[in-house]
C-alpha cells in the first residue's frame, strides 16, 4: 500500500522541483580516490541513494582548494580534471527522479598540516585545540583567491551536471569560522560587525552565481549556534539567514556545533521522539524570518516526527545522514507503507576512514 503524506509532495528550491521532502544531508563518505577524484564506490553509493527515493541528495563536503582538505579520501572540486568523475555521479542519480547538489567546502583550521599540506587557514590566528593547530590569518589575497576557488568549484558542479550547490557555512569549517565572532577577530572589512563577518559568504554567493548563472540553485548549510560562549548564537544566525535570502540564496539547511565546543553536529545516542530534530527548533526560528525553503535536521528517525516537522511549518524539508547510512532505501520503504522508525541507533561508528558503513548492522 502506497502511503499518502505531505512528505511525498514536491517542493521548489529556486526553480528546481525536488520530488519529495527527504534530503540526504551532506555526508563525507571517505570513499574518493586519494587524488580527490570520484571512485566507483562513490558512484555506486549515490546510485543506491537515488534508487532508494531520496528527493535531494547532498554530497559530502568537497574541497575547493587543497589547502582546505579535511580528511583523506575526500572528494575534490578544485580542478577541471575532476569534472568527468563528478559527472559519473550525476548521471547515475539522474536515472531516477532524485536531485543532487555538490557541497562546497574549505576545512579552514579544522584540519592539520599533514592532511592539507600547508599551515591551515583561518580568518584569525585563533588556536584550534582539537586539531592542535595554530592557523595562519588569511591575507587579503588569500581571501580573494578563496572567493575565486568557490566560484570556480560552483562552475565545475554545474558542468558536471549537479542540480545545485550547497555552501558549507557550518561546523567550524572556514566559512563558519568567518561568521563566528569567536574565531573571526579581524578588524578589517572581513571581521567585526555581523555584515563584515558575512562579507566573504556574500562575495562567494555573488561569484558562484556569476559563474553558474543566477538560476542555478545555491543553498547554504548554516551554523545556527557554535555552542561556545563567545561564538555565534541563534539571534545572529536569524539575521544572517535574512541577509542570505536577500543575496539570492535558494534555501537554508540549519545545523550547528563546532569541534572545539565539545558539541559538534552529529550527536550520539538515541533520543525520545519529542527530542528528535535537535536543530529543528532553530530551523523553525529561521523559517519564521525567511520565505525560502528551510531544511530541518538532527537525529530525525521517526516518520510521524518528519511529517509533523513539515505539517507544523517548522521546516520545508527533512534532512538525515545516518538514517541513510543505515538504510539507503528508507524513503522507498516509507512510500511502500513500511513506516517503522529508522533502525539507526546514533552510535556514530559509521565514521570510517575506509568508507562509511553501518557498523551496527554488521555486528
Ligand atoms: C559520516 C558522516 C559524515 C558527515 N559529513 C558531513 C559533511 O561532509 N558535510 C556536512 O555538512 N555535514 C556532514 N555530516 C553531518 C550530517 O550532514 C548531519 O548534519 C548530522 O549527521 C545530523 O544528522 P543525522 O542525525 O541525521 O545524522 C556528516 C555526518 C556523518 C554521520
Ligand atoms: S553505525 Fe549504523 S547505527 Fe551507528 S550511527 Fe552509523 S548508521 Fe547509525
Amino acid at each position: 500500500m502506497k502511503i499518502d503524506s505531505i512528505l511525498f509532495t514536491p517542493v521548489k528550491i529556486g526553480k528546481l522541483e525536488v520530488p519529495n521532502r527527504f534530503v540526504r544531508s551532506a555526508t563525507h563518505d571517505f570513499m574518493a580516490n586519494r587524488d580527490g577524484s570520484v571512485s566507483d564506490r562513490q558512484v555506486a553509493l549515490f546510485e543506491t541513494l537515488a534508487r532508494g527515493g531520496v528527493g535531494l541528495i547532498i554530497t559530502g563536503h568537497a574541497y575547493v582548494n587543497t589547502s582546505g582538505i579535511a580528511s583523506p579520501y575526500q572528494t575534490g572540486a578544485d580542478k577541471d580534471e575532476l569534472i568527468d568523475g563528478l559527472s559519473r555521479i550525476t548521471k547515475v542519480v539522474h536515472k531516477n527522479p532524485s536531485c543532487i547538489f555538490l557541497q562546497l567546502s574549505h576545512a579552514g583550521r579544522q584540519t592539520t598540516p599533514k592532511i592539507c599540506g600547508c599551515t591551515p587557514f583561518a580568518p584569525s590566528a585563533v588556536y584550534e585545540p582539537t586539531f592542535k593547530v595554530m592557523p595562519k590569518e588569511m591575507s587579503q589575497k588569500n581571501i580573494r583567491d578563496l572567493i575565486h576557488d568557490f566560484s570556480q568549484a560552483g562552475r565545475r558542479a554545474k558542468q558536471a551536471g549537479f542540480d545545485g550547490v550547497q555552501l558549507h557555512v557550518a561546523h567550524g569549517y572556514l566559512l563558519s569560522s568567518f561568521i563566528s565572532p569567536y574565531t573571526n577577530r579581524r578588524s578589517d572589512e572581513w571581521g567585526g560587525s555581523l555584515s563584515n563577518r558575512l562579507r566573504i559568504v556574500g562575495e562567494i554567493i555573488e561569484g558562484t552565481k556569476g559563474s553558474t548563472g543566477k538560476d542555478f540553485p545555491l543553498i547554504v548549510k548554516l551554523n545556527s549556534e557554535d555552542f561556545l560562549s563567545e561564538g555565534l548564537g541563534i539571534d545572529e544566525s536569524i539575521e544572517i539567514a535574512k541577509i542570505l535570502e536577500k543575496k539570492g540564496v535558494d534555501g537554508i539547511e540549519v545545523s550547528g556545533g563546532m569541534a572545539e565546543a565539545g558539541k559538534g553536529s552529529v550527536w550520539k545516542g538515541l533520543r525520545e521522539e519529542d527530542k528528535e530534530g535537535y536543530f529543528v527548533d532553530n530551523a523553525s526560528k529561521i523559517k519564521q524570518a525567511v520565505t525560502i525553503p528551510v531544511f530541518g535536521l538532527g537525529g530525525i528517525r521517526t516518520f510521524s516526527v518528519m511529517e509533523k516537522i513539515i505539517e507544523e511549518g517548522k521546516a520545508d524539508l527533512v534532512s538525515m545522514s545516518r538514517a541513510f547510512i543505515r538504510d539507503p532505501f528508507l524513503v522507498k520503504k516509507f512510500r511502500d507503507g513500511e513506516i517503522q522508525k529508522s533502525e539507526c541507533i546514533s552510535c556514530n561508528r559509521c565514521f570510517n576512514l575506509r568508507g562509511i558503513s553501518c557498523a551496527d548492522l554488521k555486528k
